[in-house]
């Protein structure tokens, strides 16, 4: 057994969490939107040091039938599935709320919120089926209440992400439903994800006090990753319900930002 299903996957968070399962013996189901960095990413994970297997699905997490078939083919590839991510996210252009276009706006709720639920719609379905497993959903800014010009809609679906997975844990206790759901914080990581709102269109120039303060509380992706999936095969055998793996805690952010006088580093040097 040891088997993952990460959704966007190709990249970023998802792609180093997945080479860190990997290292830890579990077997790898990959997917994502685009074709193209999903074969890549296939290809490179293969590369990785591990003895689990490799599979990829192209998958759109919008679309609950395609969630469905990424169940289906991670099902039929590698057999019982332990832990479900729903990975996949976009960024918000840093504009007000009302300079948002509706299609940025739909976009951004459709893959963060909505693609989130489905996932957790599909998987639990399923775990609950084979009569274990755990699902966990990405937090970010906005779902520790904190507010800020420019990310007002993203902070609305990580706050409702937050919210569903809190209600999830309520109702599988509940029901008695051998299946465990989990939050992970992986605080601010220097991916393609902040330079580049709603994943395909165009990049973003960032403020030079944005850069300051991701200069201070960011790492980089690979660094996350390997002490978030430390937290959730932990939880394998514990099966604690709404599991949180929190990588920055807020006395964490604290000590950042009281030896940054002391610690120069400028992820955007050129
Ligand atoms: N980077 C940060 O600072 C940060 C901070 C907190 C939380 N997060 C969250 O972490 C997660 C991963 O972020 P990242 O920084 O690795 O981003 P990233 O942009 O590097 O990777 C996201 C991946 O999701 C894929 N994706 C986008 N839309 C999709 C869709 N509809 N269906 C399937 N895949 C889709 C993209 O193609 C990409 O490969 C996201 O949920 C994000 O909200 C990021």
């Amino acid at each position: 057994m040891n088997n993952v299903v990460i959704t966007g996957s190709a990249r970023g968070l998802g792609f180093e969490m997945a080479k860190v399962f990997r290292k830890n013996g579990y077997s790898v189901a990959l997917s994502d939107v685009n074709e193209k960095n999903l074969a890549s990413a296939e290809e490179q994970l293969k590369k990785e040091p591990g003895s689990g297997k490799v599979t990829a699905k192209l998958c759109d997490v919008t679309s609950l039938d395609q969630l469905e078939a990424l169940w289906q083919h991670a099902a039929s590839q590698l057999g019982e599935i332990d832990i479900w991510i729903n990975n996949a996210g976009v960024n918000q252009p840093m504009v007000p709320l009302w300079e948002l276009k509706q299609k940025e706006i739909d976009l951004l709720i459709d893959i963060d919120l909505r693609g989130a639920m489905y996932g957790c719609k599909t998987a639990i379905s399923h775990m609950k089926e084979q009569g274990h497993g755990c699902v966990y959903c990405i937090e970010g800014f906005g779902a520790d209440d904190a507010t800020q010009l420019g990310l007002t809609a993203y902070g609305s679906s990580k706050k409702g992400v937050q919210y569903m997975v809190r209600g999830l844990a309520k109702e599988l206790t509940k029901t008695n439903t051998p299946v465990q759901v989990g939050r992970l914080n992986p605080g601010i990581m220097i991916t393609d994800f902040i330079t580049h709102p709603l994943g395909k269109e165009g990049t973003m120039e960032l403020s030079d006090s944005v850069k300051k303060v991701y200069n201070i509380l960011g790492d980089y992706p690979d660094v996350v990753a390997d002490f978030l999936v430390k937290g959730m095969i932990a939880n394998v055998s514990k099966k604690k319900q709404d599991d949180y793996v929190a990588w920055l805690t807020k006395v964490k952010a604290m000590k950042r930002f009281m030896t940054a006088p002391f610690n120069k580093r400028d992820f955007f040097k050129n």
